[in-house]
């Protein structure tokens, strides 16, 4: 019960002051906790400790062992971190969102929907502190402020099933149930705390992580070593969790699931942070600190801290406490690297803590930099998502940060960049293959054509070509890389590396503007029955190459996709990856498109992005007032 009551005095959280780990001077253990003897030591506190589980329990190994199963129509839930309501959306938060989008847009396209979510978060000090700042309360801090995620998020097209927030009574029953389970597990234990907390990052630091720095005023003071944030000491009573006793589960559980957290450096970083210290977690704050935020039950002096508070929100989300087995823990979190200790230390602990199972996986990705700098308000270079779409064009915006944003390093963004980019693949390769090869002067039926096989005959090895044929080696190994295509989008979507897929598209277009160059088509004369079949052909190929970029990219740029699918008269039901058959008249099977009529839409795919101060006056008009606000 929460009456338990153990005092840590003079502790450190997360790791070692100069004079290495503080140590708790009193503890008094609960019964429970004594009748335990500890397995491990690691400090005062985690000395009278309950035991969990050296190994997962059976059912737990048994989820996981299935969960990396990636067969399609598997259930599963794709997640978002939960947005920060303290100030508005940069292209950092659309960046996380869209690769969740993404994943879950890929998925549907081989099975049956998955729900996605994008919560919003509502809590904690940070909001708190920001409302103070802005002169308003930190409900209409949220309101305002997820009202403008909600909005760059619709604007960018992400699909998302849920979208909730901290604040709704569903998910404040559910992290109620949740802290209740946590404390009937006998893991939550009362002390007395002291450390340096970084409210930006709502955190206790350790002095490891902890710099010399100025304030506002240019005072000297502490500050976090990796954000630069001022960092106050601060003593209070509060809850712990006992996560040290987690660690032999948690190696367990990541031993078990080698993938459970991705790309691998990321999950061999979690692997180093659990040989070093693992201090317990305070998981409340003294409600006279922090009043936004939900009160401990039964303990209204103390509210539950914003960490727990939010990452209960991936459970609520799904029904917890009532119906979450439908879904968890078939989970796959989307994060950025800054929340990866929370997601991959502290939850799976939390979760394993309250008797469920920690999510199947982890996906991390690393931070976008501004002109090679750390984007912040004080530096005034905050990238607004909306501008950037207004600017770019969703598609180009989307297209740009999945196809640069590499999860293993950090991306720099700067406008030029994506200028080059999308002109160069979507106005140019794309779009241009697109208009040349459905011009009315050189397919004046706009009709889908035909494939004459005598022209592109099957051959077993492409050195084989230009037999009886027209077709030579290079357009075989164009056929073949267009039909490996779906199923290396595939392998890289599920290795979390989008931007591996797009680049593979991208050369195939670039293959494909090859082969249409090549043959000339324009100059073929089609009043002559064998070139008109040659033309046909080209037109044919260059066709289907389209149609299988248009449904790979759907994830992607689902605006554009559309457009290009339609032009090549691919209906609702034929865009799903099951029943793709790339060139199936060169494996001698009827096409259902030959001869359809093209769709109507022949304008520009994409449009080319003009001069930059064309875009940048643009940019100033885009400003919303509202965000200017915050
Ligand atoms: N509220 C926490 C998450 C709780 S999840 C239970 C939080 N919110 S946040 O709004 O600060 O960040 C949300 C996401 O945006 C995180 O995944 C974070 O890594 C990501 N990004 C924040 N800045 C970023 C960049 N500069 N670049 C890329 N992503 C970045 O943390």
């Amino acid at each position: 019960t929460d009456s338990r009551t153990e005092h840590v005095a003079g502790r450190r959280f997360l790791g070692r002051g100069p004079a290495g780990p503080a140590r708790p001077r009193r503890a008094r253990a609960s019964r429970r906790f004594r009748a335990a003897a500890p397995r491990r030591r690691i400090d005062g506190a985690a000395a009278d400790m309950w035991r969990p589980p050296r190994r997962l329990p059976r059912p737990l190994r048994r989820a996981a062992a299935t969960a990396t199963a990636t067969g399609p129509g598997r259930r599963l839930l794709l997640s978002t971190p939960i947005f920060y309501a303290n100030g508005p959306p940069h292209i950092g938060h659309l960046y996380s969102a869209l690769l969740a989008d993404a994943l879950l847009r890929h998925r549907r396209l081989r099975a049956p929907p998955s729900p996605g979510m994008t919560p919003s978060a509502g809590h904690g000090l940070k909001i708190q502190q920001a409302a103070a700042a802005a002169g308003t309360s930190p409900a209409e801090l949220c309101e305002r402020v997820s009202g403008l995620f909600r909005q760059a998020l619709s604007q960018a097209g992400v699909a998302y099933t849920d979208f909730t927030r901290t604040s709704e009574l569903r998910h404040q029953r559910a992290v109620r149930h949740f802290w209740g389970a946590l404390r009937d597990g006998g893991v939550l234990y009362k002390g007395s705390y002291e450390g340096w907390y970084c409210t930006p990052e709502e955190s206790f630091l350790p002095e490891s992580q902890l710099a010399e720095g100025t304030d506002a005023q240019g005072r000297p003071c502490k500050v976090s070593l990796e954000t630069g944030h001022e960092v106050h000491w601060t003593k209070e009573e509060n809850y712990m969790f006992r996560l040290s006793a987690f660690r032999d589960p948690l190696q367990n559980w990541l031993r078990d699931n080698p993938r459970a957290i991705f790309p691998d450096p990321f999950y061999q970083c979690v692997l180093r942070w659990l040989d070093e210290d693992l201090p317990d977690l305070s998981v409340s704050r003294e409600r006279n600190r922090l009043q936004w935020g939900i009160p401990v039950p039964s303990d209204p002096t103390q509210t539950i801290y914003v960490w727990v508070d939010a990452l209960v929100n991936y459970l609520s989300v799904v029904g917890y406490p009532e119906s979450h087995g439908a879904w968890w823990p078939a989970v796959h979190h989307v994060v950025g690297k800054d929340i990866l200790k929370f997601h991959a230390l502290y939850w799976p602990a939390l979760l394993l803590a309250a008797g469920l199972e920690p999510p199947e996986r982890i996906l991390v990705h690393s931070h976008w930099t501004v002109r090679g700098q750390k984007m912040s308000k004080s530096l005034g270079n905050v990238v607004d998502p909306g501008v950037c779409m207004g600017q770019y064009g969703v598609d180009g915006f989307r297209y740009f940060l999945l196809r640069q944003g590499v999860p293993e390093r950090d991306c720099d963004y700067y406008d030029e960049k994506v200028v080059k980019l999308v002109n160069s693949e979507l106005a140019d390769a794309l779009g241009g293959l697109l208009n040349r090869s459905t011009a009315p002067s050189i397919n004046p039926s706009n009709t889908y054509p035909c494939f004459s096989e005598p022209c592109f005959p099957k051959v077993l090895d492409s050195r084989e070509a230009g037999g009886t044929g027209r077709a030579c080696a290079e357009d075989y190994r164009l056929v073949a890389a267009v039909a490996s295509l779906p199923v290396q989008v595939d392998t890289y979507f599920e290795g979390f590396q989008i931007y591996k897929a797009l680049e593979c598209i991208a050369q195939c277009v670039r293959q494909t503007n090859g082969f249409f160059q090549r043959h000339r088509p324009w100059k073929l004369d089609r009043r002559d029955a064998g070139e008109q079949l040659w033309l046909d052909t080209i037109l044919h190929v260059t066709l289907e190459c389209l149609r299988v970029y248009g449904t790979l990219l759907q994830p992607v740029v689902p605006h554009m996709a559309d457009k290009l699918l339609s032009r090549l008269a691919v209906g609702p039901g034929e865009r799903h990856l099951s029943g793709l058959a790339f060139l199936a008249r060169y494996d001698g099977k009827p096409c259902p498109f030959e001869g359809r009529q093209l769709g109507p839409d022949t304008g520009i795919l994409f449009h080319r992005l003009g001069k930059l101060e064309t875009m940048k006056k643009r940019k100033q008009e885009a400003q919303v007032p509202d965000k200017q606000l915050l």
